[in-house]
């Protein structure tokens, strides 16, 4: 439980340090100590490994979501924390042990360059120092450009049905029907008669030996770039970047035929997430935001397999195992810490952790304690209302009581009124309430598929009603996001329409 408090680590790296201190391993009582961890647990460097390898293996263990032959993706960043993760994994596969991991790895990267305003140069740049590092580990490996969002299609915003539907069943069950489940899928193939999406790829930035990364179009490129330009506020920015890169990693798990994706969050960027998400008003979701696995999206599991390590333990760990970061710059490593929310809940971990080091894995283990009565997936509510970005179920049903979420609506609807009459003393309204994405009336001469805000608003959840409300225009969204707001807000009108003619279901 992240129980390697920060403060308590000191690095015995330096030898007149460890001959000043002539400490023994207290584990193998032969080797000299490297580091100390907690209260004077001093570990020799190949202690220090084996503690380090067993604790992921006994969260992969204890949990017991990740079947054997089970094709697992490898969220990468190039940070020292998801670096950690891919050579866990390297060791765990390598191994001859009854404790060999079993599953199948594919690696997956977002160049988010166009994001931070890097040129193509520099991201060409970056991306082939990162094939050069993502190529020996002899995995499988995904690059995809942040850009792709642009070209997604609506479908990505569909919640499906799990491939593990019963909760009831135990592990062993749940493996065989899952090794059922593959060798109908291979059998289809042979046959011929597998569906599509077995067969979809990810167009055109397939790693392994493709060294060509190439350019996506520029205006793919300069939507990006309009998107994150149309919000207002830092915050609302990453907010915003961290909904589509998640869409992005879902859509190429599902075509690529993931059924689990590994993220590589250390507990110590979980505390600072944790705090953020609070200050974002995503209370209600903490359990699945934090939690080791997320099943938010039915189909593809998000599993947290470092969520018990500290960035610092991580770091002696690369740093003694000679394990390859790469440094890439994101929006995230750019601003100054006051300049969003998510910037200050870092600083603020940060700060507290030098003063107070064990508060952080005391705010981590905080999440653990938490509960929502988390829905069981099934096929009556797989399509229950799930919040169109973050794809959450909507909290929003709460009634008058909730006032911060009574408030931005109440600000919302005033923000629309005026807009309106500003709208009217125009001279041609409906057609410039088009094109910045505000057409609240829709009329005939209106031929955008750009939802109204008030159409738009009751498909989010309370955090990311917030988020929107600080993008200037709806139509810089990607456009399945749209299309597929268009698509639901057309279902409820239906059902509303239809409503009348239907039975009440007591008599
Ligand atoms: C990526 O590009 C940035 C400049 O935009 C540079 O500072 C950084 O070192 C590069 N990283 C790699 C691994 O090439
Ligand atoms: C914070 O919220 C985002 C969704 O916007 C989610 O993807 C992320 O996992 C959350 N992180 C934490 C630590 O709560
Ligand atoms: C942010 O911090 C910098 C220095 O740390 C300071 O100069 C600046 O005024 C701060 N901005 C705000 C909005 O507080
Ligand atoms: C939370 O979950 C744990 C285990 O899943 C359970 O024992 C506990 O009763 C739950 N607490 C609440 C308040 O539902
Ligand atoms: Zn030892
Ligand atoms: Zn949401």
């Amino acid at each position: 439980m992240c129980e390697v408090e920060d403060g308590d680590y000191v690095d015995l790296g330096k030898k007149e340090k460890r001959e000043r201190l002539g400490r023994t391993c207290m584990k193998c009582k032969e080797g000299a100590a490297v580091l100390i961890i907690r209260v004077g647990d001093a570990f020799c460097k190949s202690c220090f490994k084996d503690y380090f390898v067993h604790k992921f293996r006994a969260m992969l263990g204890k949990n017991r979501v990740v079947y054997p032959g089970e094709k697992v993706l490898l969220a990468y960043s190039g940070g020292p924390s998801s670096s950690a993760m891919i050579q866990q994994v390297q060791e765990g596969l390598g191994r001859d042990t009854p404790k060999k991991l079993r599953f199948v790895p594919g690696i997956l990267f977002i160049d988010e360059g166009a994001a931070c305003g890097q040129s193509w140069e520099q991201r060409e740049q970056n991306v082939s120092e990162m094939q050069q590092v993502l190529r020996k580990t002899n995995f499988p490996f995904h690059i995809v450009p942040l850009e792709q969002v642009f070209s997604l299609p609506r479908s990505v915003l569909q919640s499906a049905l799990p491939v593990n539907p019963k909760r009831a069943e135990n592990y062993k069950q749940a493996v065989d029907r899952f090794l059922g489940q593959q060798r109908a899928h291979r059998e289809d193939e042979l046959s011929g008669t597998a569906d599509g999406l077995a067969q979809l790829r990810v167009t055109g930035y397939e790693g392994g030996n493709v060294s060509g990364y190439s350019r996506p179009p520029t205006q793919l490129t300069s939507a990006l770039t309009d998107m994150l330009r149309s919000a207002r506020t830092l915050t609302a920015k990453l907010e915003l970047l961290q909904s589509l890169r998640s869409h992005l990693i879902l859509h190429v798990a599902r075509t690529c035929g993931y059924s689990k994706v590994m993220s590589g969050e250390s507990c110590t960027r979980l505390a600072v997430r944790l705090l953020a998400n609070i200050s974002l008003g995503r209370g209600a979701f903490l359990p699945l935001d934090t939690g080791f696995s997320d099943d938010r999206y039915g189909d593809v599991v998000i599993v947290r397999p470092m969520r018990e390590y500290s960035l610092k333990e991580i770091s002696f760990y690369n740093r003694l195992f000679n394990v390859q970061t790469v440094f890439i710059p994101t929006m995230e490593t750019k601003a100054p810490e006051n300049s969003s929310i998510q910037h200050l809940s870092e600083s603020f971990i940060t700060k507290l952790q030098a003063d107070f080091p064990s508060t952080v894995s005391t705010v981590y283990r905080t999440s653990e304690k938490l509960n929502i009565s988390r829905t069981e997936f099934a096929e009556e509510n797989v399509h229950q209302e799930r919040c169109l970005l973050c794809m959450c179920n909507l909290d929003t049903g709460v009634g008058e009581a909730a006032s911060a979420f009574c408030a931005t609506q109440v600000s919302q609807h005033l923000s629309q009124k005026s807009l309106r009459n500003n709208a009217v003393a125009t001279s041609d309204p409906d057609q410039q309430c088009c094109n910045r994405g505000e057409c609240y009336e829709r009329s005939p001469s209106c031929s955008s598929s750009v939802p109204r805000t008030q159409d738009f608003m009751p498909l989010l959840c309370y955090s990311c009603r917030v988020t929107v409300k600080d993008v200037t225009s709806l139509s810089a969204l990607p456009p399945y996001v749209m299309q597929e707001a268009e698509h639901r807000s057309r279902r409820v009108e239906m059902r509303r329409e239809i409503q009348e003619f239907l039975l009440d279901e007591g008599c």
